[in-house]
């Protein structure tokens, strides 16, 4: 018998993703470079679904892969992005895939690579691409999923997308649970979604991960303060997020924090935190993020800033050496009684960072859809990352909601729940970047997200004595604030008095 689809790459995503598809009905013809990684899939899956009834056939070569599937073939790849996809084009292509065959591509490619490999492999295979978050347990019980590309490509992937996305909830905007193999959840909101032509998909998924980022550095920072400025342990903070974890700031990266502070070193005893190094990898999605709103012109600092604090983390031996070197500030202690407002102005402040990371994820993503002319669908967006992916939360559905009153907003911090959010809780953001500063705690996500509220929300800035700068140096013009926009003015510095020139 002919498999339903076919299978490239076995590393822990893709072979959780096998069998989400097992589990969903699906026979699939599996390969792996790595012969092991294929007895091992094969293996697992006899284990879980208990039958002599093989779900995952394993395949040896490219060849043997696409003799064992139903025409015309669905594969879907899970490699790494960059080089192997490439080569797993290359080499389908020599096993002999046909043009109306479908392959797609989960990993993190940058979208403009995607762009280029649907137009490259255009008569010999159509490339679909669908990003995939939710790391290993999301793809084993249920991902959110960023497909792209050929409409008809979508048609054939949808029934199967559907079936093996993380579902929500359509009463409570809940992620729905599934945790044991076997399971399968099939009522619900599929968290799979058409997001547009070849590219669209990934740029989005880009977007997840530099929001993502941005998350991560903003908890990061609030560990930090509490840690440094008011000495507690790590498990003192993890009951403190525990309690976050109960309100608006509810999301999976909150709780996987409270679990990671609670953990305990074997070897030790101490919290394990405290054992880990501080030097943050990163494999470039929040880069090409930064990189593509500096590219489209789009305010987006909580994201641009995460990068830096991970790049500044990993000069640790510049950092070990400055400590001896540059002064912090006078000590700054909180009284006691002060203690637990310190900590509710703390909430606020990283509740209104996380409204401004996603303000700007969201920008950019409207920003980028007008270049490329792309139409994204901003609620439905929103939706999908309700659950399974690795930014789930709950305030994923107000941002759902915020768009569908409105689908053209142009900035989240516009719209009126985002408004109120922001009026009632600015005033203790401030109080707490105010104390930050003074602790000498950096804090460069939650403050910088401040000063992009505040410049946002300003009606003037003092871009006014920058153009004067620029026409000085430069005679490069400005605009008056009292004639038309676009006329275009300049001054003969050096001969004061002289009337302006009008261009
Ligand atoms: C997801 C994650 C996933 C991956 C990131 C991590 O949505 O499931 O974003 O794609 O974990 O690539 O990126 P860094 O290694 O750069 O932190």
């Amino acid at each position: 018998v002919l498999c339903d689809i076919g299978f490239i790459g076995l590393g822990v995503m893709g072979k959780n993703l096998v069998l989400n598809l097992a589990d969903n009905g699906y026979s699939i013809a599996a390969f792996d470079l790595s012969n092991e990684k294929v007895s091992d899939a094969v293996a697992q899956d006899k284990a879980e679904s208990g039958s002599e009834q093989a779900r995952v056939h394993g395949c040896f070569s490219y060849t043997e892969l696409l003799s064992k599937l139903k025409p015309p073939h669905l594969i879907v790849l899970s490699v790494p992005a960059g080089e192997p996809v490439d080569q797993v084009c290359e080499s389908l292509v020599g096993a002999g895939i046909q043009p109306d065959d479908i392959v797609i591509d989960t990993g993190n490619s940058l979208w403009v690579d995607t762009v280029e490999r649907e137009q490259k492999y255009k008569n010999k295979f159509i490339l679909f691409s669908s990003a995939v978050s939710g790391g290993e347990v999301g793809a084993r019980f249920g991902p959110s999923l960023m497909p792209s590309g050929s409409p008809y490509a979508w048609t054939r992937v949808k029934p199967i997308w559907e079936a093996i996305s993380a579902k929500v909830d359509e009463q409570t905007g809940k992620p729905i649970e599934r945790t044991k193999p076997g399971q399968v959840v099939n009522h619900g909101e599929p968290c799979a979604a058409y997001i547009g032509p070849a590219g669209a998909g990934h740029f989005v998924k880009m977007v997840h991960n530099g929001i993502e980022y941005a998350d991560m550095q903003i908890i990061c920072e609030a560990y930090h303060i509490l840690r440094e400025g008011l000495g507690l342990s790590p498990n003192e903070i993890a009951d403190i997020f525990e309690q976050w974890n109960k309100g608006p700031l509810d999301s999976y990266l909150t709780e996987i924090s409270v679990e990671v502070l609670r953990q305990q070193d074997q070897e030790t005893q101490k919290p394990l935190v405290d054992v880990i190094l501080d030097k943050a990898g990163q494999k470039g999605t929040g880069l090409w993020t930064a990189i593509s709103s500096l590219e489209v012109g789009c305010p987006a600092p909580t994201i641009a800033q995460a990068v830096f604090a991970r790049s500044i983390s990993s000069f640790k031996e510049n950092r070990v050496a400055s400590q001896a070197l540059l002064n912090g500030p006078a000590p700054y202690d909180i009284a006691e009684s002060d203690k637990e407002s310190f900590i509710e102005n703390l909430h606020d402040a990283i509740y209104c960072a996380k409204i401004c990371a996603y303000a700007q994820g969201f920008q950019l993503m409207k920003l980028a859809a007008k270049e490329h002319g792309w139409t994204l669908d901003f609620a439905s967006i929103a939706k999908i990352w309700r659950a399974g992916c690795i930014i789930r939360a709950v305030f994923l559905q107000s941002i759902t909601d915020a768009f569908t009153r409105d689908p053209d907003l142009d900035n989240l911090m516009m719209d009126e729940f985002f408004v109120e959010q922001l009026n009632n809780n600015q005033a203790n953001w401030r109080k707490a970047v105010a104390d930050v500063t003074m602790m000498g705690i950096p804090a460069g996500a939650i403050a910088s997200s401040l000063s992009y509220f505040d410049s946002m929300r300003l009606g003037t800035l003092p871009a006014n004595l920058l153009q004067g700068q620029r026409d000085f140096f430069g005679a490069h013009t400005f605009e008056r604030v009292d004639k038309p926009a676009g006329e275009k003015y300049h001054v003969e510095w050096a001969e004061p008095g002289r009337p302006l020139i009008k261009l």
